[in-house]
């Protein structure tokens, strides 16, 4: 066979001969002709064959191809408007790699079914669509820090405390010991700013989540950054700009998949853009009570439909600072002059999409985290290492993480976190 063109080569050439390969995603047979629409990791193109064009051998190998055999053929293309991708090839020569089994993946089938099925559902134009995105979204937060002179640091998986709460960690037995799964690369981030500056890293993250919502993994990537001598007000800055740029790159990428999966273009055109305001929590409230009528006791989490209402009401993210310290991690630090909220940030997405990034300037007073630890019954002695990053040239510091299957499902508007990762985990699901 001639040199194998991927499917959008081939369209790209128009007319002439051609050799693809890939898997059978559709096919309809007549006594005369097959139509065989051909797959592979490009786009899809319709393919004829025409009973008495081909060799007794081609026309019964094209009577036995079902749904996702494997197969190598030559033909000449031509554009043709009826094809589903505007173009066909009459097909001379027909190599078929393997019959495919009965696909068990038909039409309409349910989410669970699909997730059972996961390790073949990753083949429908839906999967790879987002795949393709999230690598995408992948490459832009490693090329936003790396352009702007961030360091690549990794962090230990195996970790021994808690950073995130201990209601969610992962035990794993560790020889005759245990420890735990990462919650956060945090910690190890604080160490690692004072050496190196400005870092970042993109890993994988575990959270042992009860919470069956659509928003929720129990493994998920964060991407993370934390910078030496950065306060509050910088961060955030980053963070929308790193937003940003994400948006930018998917859209200067990949329109087409945006189509497939039925993504408003424009809306996201929007969101590469527009300024995403500031507020505080004391100021969410205000607009919550005095716009929509939602009384919220303060000191009280947002829920969804609140923060939701938030992001509405700017018809954007939404950066949200100075939560109820109460409510917080040990280590955001409270606000000097109004010590009751803390100097940290939340960044919510709009159409319900709510929170993908989190962050703070971290607390430089052993006293104030060691009473919060004894406080959440943790022993401040097993964090000891931490404390000796207050005690050797201690600077304000900062950092944040965003979510990087949220980020992805807001980006392809999922209808759940699950479809943004290729084999999803949650309390229910951990295979295949
Ligand atoms: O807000 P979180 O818990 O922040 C931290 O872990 C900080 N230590 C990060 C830092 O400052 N370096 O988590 C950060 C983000 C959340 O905003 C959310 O987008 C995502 O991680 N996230 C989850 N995504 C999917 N499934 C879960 N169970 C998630 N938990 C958090
Ligand atoms: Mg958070």
């Amino acid at each position: 066979m001639a040199k194998f063109l991927t499917v959008k080569e081939a369209m790209k050439k128009g007319k002439g001969k051609v050799a693809l390969r890939g898997w059978v995603w559709r096919e309809r047979k007549s006594n005369a002709y097959a139509f065989i629409v051909l797959r592979d990791h490009t786009d899809v193109i319709q393919c004829v064959i025409e009973k008495d064009k081909v060799s007794k051998k081609i026309w019964e190998d094209t009577e036995k191809l079902s749904i996702e055999s494997s197969l190598e053929l030559e033909g000449t293309i031509k554009e043709d408007k009826r094809a589903p991708t505007g173009y066909e090839v009459h097909i001379d020569k027909l190599n078929v790699i393997q019959f495919a089994e009965r696909f068990p993946i038909v039409k309409d089938q349910s989410p669970e079914f699909l997730l059972d099925n996961r390790h073949l559902w990753i083949r429908s134009r839906k999967m790879v669509a987002i795949l393709k995105i999230r690598s995408t979204i992948l490459g832009a937060i490693h090329q936003f820090f790396r352009d702007r002179g961030y360091i690549e640091f990794s962090p230990p998986i195996f970790q021994p405390t808690q950073s995130e709460g201990g209601a969610t960690l992962f035990k794993v037995k560790y020889f005759n010991d245990i420890t735990y799964l990462s919650q956060t690369w945090q910690f190890y981030a604080e160490a690692a700013c004072f050496a190196l500056g400005k870092i970042y890293d993109v890993s994988p993250t575990f959270r042992a989540e009860k919470s069956k919502t659509s928003r929720h993994l129990t493994e998920f990537w964060m991407a993370e950054m934390e910078a030496a001598w950065m306060k509050l007000e910088e961060v955030t800055e980053i963070a929308k700009e790193e937003i940003r740029f994400i948006i930018k790159e998917v859209l200067k990428k990949h329109k087409e998949e945006l189509k497939i999966l039925k993504r408003d273009i424009k809306l996201l055109e929007h969101y590469a853009k527009a300024k995403y305001p500031t507020i505080t929590y004391d100021e969410a409230l205000k607009i919550l009570k005095e716009k929509y009528k939602m009384k919220i006791p303060w000191g009280k989490d947002l829920r969804t439909i609140e923060e939701d209402k938030i992001t509405k009401h700017f018809n954007a993210p939404v950066v949200v600072t100075h939560y109820p310290t109460e409510t917080m991690a040990f280590y955001k630090p409270p606000e000097p002059k109004k010590p009751e909220v803390a100097r940290c940030f939340d960044m919510l997405a709009p159409e319900g999409y709510v929170e993908i990034v989190g962050g703070s300037e971290r607390s430089l007073d052993i006293k104030y985290m060691t009473k919060r630890l004894k406080a959440m019954g943790e022993d401040p002695k097993n964090y000891s290492w931490y404390f000796d990053l207050r005690k050797f040239g201690s600077v304000i510091h900062s950092g944040y993480g965003v979510g990087v299957e949220r980020v992805v499902a807001w980006i392809c508007g999922l209808d759940n976190i699950k479809d943004a990762i290729p084999f999803p985990r949650t309390m229910l699901r951990k295979s295949p």
